[in-house]
């Protein structure tokens, strides 16, 4: 049920509907150099999962791109390993008061997975601020919603709506994310900051997963930040 994609790194999707639209969300599990497990948009822990993720190692932390729903099922990873901690990006406290948050993320990693998995605030944004992950030994880089990448795998009304949002077959955020961000110059060294990472594989926060090649698509598809 898990795919694994690359050196210690596996992925699964799960459903996600979204305003009215099925954009199903993707979850990446990381096996850290110390055993432990890092994942990142946590999804619906099903006796499945929870043995398939048992198979790989003991889970560390839990963490998620954004206040928006990368925290999803985070209490029932909190209940099935009690001894996991629960990473916060910025505004999802406050979000989520019913859990107790171990580390508060921005742009400096924890040492206890800074070795394998580096990260990166998305700020510049009006009310949005993301984390970016990047997994050093699969090169892979995490999006959250400034990183969505709808295809051809999706249904018809998906498509159409990721055209509309311009999202379609390539990657970034959708048209009114992009519209209401407050600071260009900052998310634009955000973004720089994420393309310094050597990567050849992009997990979007939605759509399809870039395999290889994942940095000129990033590059392409934020070409208008850029101009
Ligand atoms: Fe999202």
């Amino acid at each position: 049920m898990l795919t694994q994609r690359g050196d210690r790194f596996w992925t699964y999707e799960e459903p996600l509907r979204f305003l009215g639209v099925d954009i199903g969300r993707i979850m990446s599990v990381m096996r850290l150099s110390s055993g432990g497990l890092f994942i990142q948009s946590p999804a619906e822990l099903t006796p499945e999962l929870n043995s398939a993720l048992d198979d790989l190692g003991e889970v560390r932390f839990v963490a998620p791109a954004s206040k928006l729903h990368g925290h999803l099922h985070m209490e029932q990873y909190r209940a099935a390993y009690p001894d996991a901690e629960l990473l916060a990006a910025p505004g999802l406290p406050a979000r989520r008061p019913d859990l107790r948050f171990d580390h508060l993320l921005g742009d400096t990693p924890d040492p206890q997975w800074g070795t394998d998995v580096d990260q990166v605030a998305i700020v510049g944004h009006r009310w949005l601020t993301e984390i970016a992950y990047f997994h050093r030994p699969s090169r892979t880089v995490i999006l959250g919603d400034v990183g969505f990448h709808i295809g051809d795998s999706s249904p018809l009304k998906t498509r159409l709506v990721a055209r509309a949002l311009r999202v379609y077959e390539r990657i970034g955020p959708p048209v009114e994310l992009r519209l209401t961000i407050q600071n260009e110059a900052s998310f634009r060294r955000s973004i720089r900051d994420v393309l310094a990472w050597e990567f050849d594989r992009v997990v979007p926060g939605h759509g399809e997963i870039v395999d290889t090649g994942g940095k000129q698509a990033v590059l392409e598809g934020y070409e208008w930040l850029f101009q």
